[in-house]
């Protein structure tokens, strides 16, 4: 009798551990603290980086900021956290090479796009069931300098317009209005 209930909470513990070794495992709150802490640190450089190199450098020295220090950014925020990494991805993309979304990933976007204004700016989720160790924060188009290089295509400064063929080809992510869905940051714990 004694045994059996010694070997009860072994059990449950040999379980969970079981259980731990296999599928990936949720993230717990202390990670979700750290993902969100990492996202609104990556998502306030990266603006703050972009206002300046604006009013400094105008916006195609804007577009050198969000091609070149955007995942740099991403670098040196998880620097100390090396089981995290950073990105953004597009629900239409400029730099299709690393921002495209995987089909699991349009299917978060969709949900993200069909969210209501009031729910706005969403919540930092696990949105993909097959990767609960990825979570997903969305980006709305919520200041009109984002139109600057991802509003109209005819409503683009030329240079700005004429920069972005330069670097981005098939770029595809302009035609955004205020409050549309851009995409998202993706947060991911190893
Ligand atoms: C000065 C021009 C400029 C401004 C202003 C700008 N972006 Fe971008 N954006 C870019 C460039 C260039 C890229 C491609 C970066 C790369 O090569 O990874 C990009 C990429 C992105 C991506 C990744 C998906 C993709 O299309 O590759 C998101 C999301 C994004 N921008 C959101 C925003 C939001 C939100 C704002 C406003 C806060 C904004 N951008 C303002 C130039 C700009």
């Amino acid at each position: 009798m004694s045994n059996a209930r010694c070997l009860l909470p072994v059990l449950l513990l040999l379980s969970l551990s079981a259980c731990g070794a296999g599928e990936p495992a949720e993230l717990v709150q202390a990670e979700r603290d750290t993902a969100a802490k990492l996202v609104a640190a990556f998502a306030s450089s990266l603006k703050a980086e972009l206002q300046t190199a604006i009013a400094e450098g105008g916006p195609v020295a804007g577009i050198r900021t969000c091609a070149e220090r955007a995942p740099s950014i991403a670098t040196e925020v998880t620097a100390n956290h090396p089981d995290w990494s950073l990105r953004r991805i597009g629900t239409r993309v400029r730099n299709a090479a690393t921002n495209t979304p995987t089909e699991a990933e349009r299917a978060v976007l969709d949900s993200f796009a069909a969210m209501p204004a009031d729910q706005r700016p969403g919540p930092l989720a696990a949105a993909d069931p097959d990767q609960p160790r990825r979570l997903y924060k969305p980006i709305f188009i919520a200041e009109p300098i984002c139109l600057t290089c991802h509003g109209p295509a005819e409503q683009l400064a030329p240079e700005v317009r004429g920069e972005l063929a330069k670097h981005y080809p098939d770029d595809a992510a302009t035609g955004y209005a205020m409050g549309d869905l851009r995409g998202a940051f993706v947060v991911e714990k190893r």
